[in-house]
């Protein structure tokens, strides 16, 4: 289908996971996607991966030379940005007790000030473009309630849900809409990396968690990436105009608000 035809699209951390299969199903619509990631080879391997209309760009969401540049990149190569989604950020987890200042500015760095200031780059560029924009938070069930091992990841996504209500009541006189979507569990790399913490925490073998959290779900099963493209797609296109603020529960039936 073609509702993303002549679209301009940045997605951050979009070299593997939920931002690759964004990437490639928002070029199935038509659209042109930077392939922007911290790791670059892989980034460079993504788009060529997906053909011609990916293109890599280097970028790391915690420098603003770098998000700045990202950002110049892309309106370069693609005429302008109609669509940005925030999807870069990194999980830890552990004990209160054991909990460490590094580990909190480094997931606070990526996951809330990347978000924001992105997201801040971004604005400016639609808004000088003048024909508005979608942008597209990645939140989390675990912004919707706190965990007891994860209360930095669980307090990164409930800051990007809060964001995406301010901004997005900002922005919108301008005809840019944002709004975020709130995964559950979905499986991939990054849960490969969730599964082995809790294995050491809740000292379980490996693999446990992941077949626990995947049972619990009451669709019957983990996401996948592709679980997720619906809404994504809705929400980069002229469907969603009438939609503001909102962050959209994609899990399953995980959770309810
Ligand atoms: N996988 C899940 O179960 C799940 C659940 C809820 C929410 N989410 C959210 O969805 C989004 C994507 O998750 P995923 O599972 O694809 O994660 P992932 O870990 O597989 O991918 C994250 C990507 O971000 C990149 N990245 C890391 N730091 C960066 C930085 N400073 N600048 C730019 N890029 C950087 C990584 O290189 C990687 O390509 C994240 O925001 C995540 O919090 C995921």
């Amino acid at each position: 289908m073609n509702r993303l035809e002549g679209k301009s699209a940045l997605i951050t951390g979009s070299a593997r996971g939920i931002g690759r299969a964004f990437a490639q199903a928002y070029i199935g619509e038509g659209a042109t996607v930077a392939i922007a990631d911290i790791d670059l080879d892989r980034a460079e391997a993504t788009a060529r991966e997906l053909g011609p209309a990916a293109f890599a760009v280097e970028m790391d969401v915690t420098s603003q030379a770098s998000i700045n540049a990202a950002v110049a990149t892309t309106v370069a190569r693609a005429g302008g940005i109609d669509i940005l989604v925030n999807n870069a950020a990194l999980f830890d987890m552990a004990p209160i007790v054991e909990i460490t200042r590094e580990s909190y500015e480094r997931l606070f760095s990526i996951n809330v000030s990347g978000t924001l200031f992105t997201l801040q780059a971004v604005a400016r560029q639609m808004i000088a473009q003048g024909r508005g924009g979608k942008i597209i938070n990645m939140a989390s069930q675990a912004g919707r309630r706190g965990e007891a091992l994860v209360a930095i990841y669980c307090a990164t996504k409930a800051a990007v849900i809060s964001l995406t209500q301010s901004a997005g009541l900002d922005l919108i006189k301008h005809g840019i809409n944002v709004n975020a979507i709130a995964p559950g569990v979905v499986d991939g790399e990054h849960w490969d990396g969730v599964d082995a913490l809790f294995a050491r925490y809740e000292n379980r073998p490996l693999g446990d968690k992941k077949r626990l959290v995947g049972a619990e779900v009451p669709f019957g099963r983990m996401g996948t990436a592709e679980d997720l493209t619906g809404m994504a797609i809705f929400l980069a296109s002229a469907e969603s105009n009438y939609v503001v603020s909102q962050t959209y529960n994609v899990d399953g039936g995980n959770w309810m608000s």
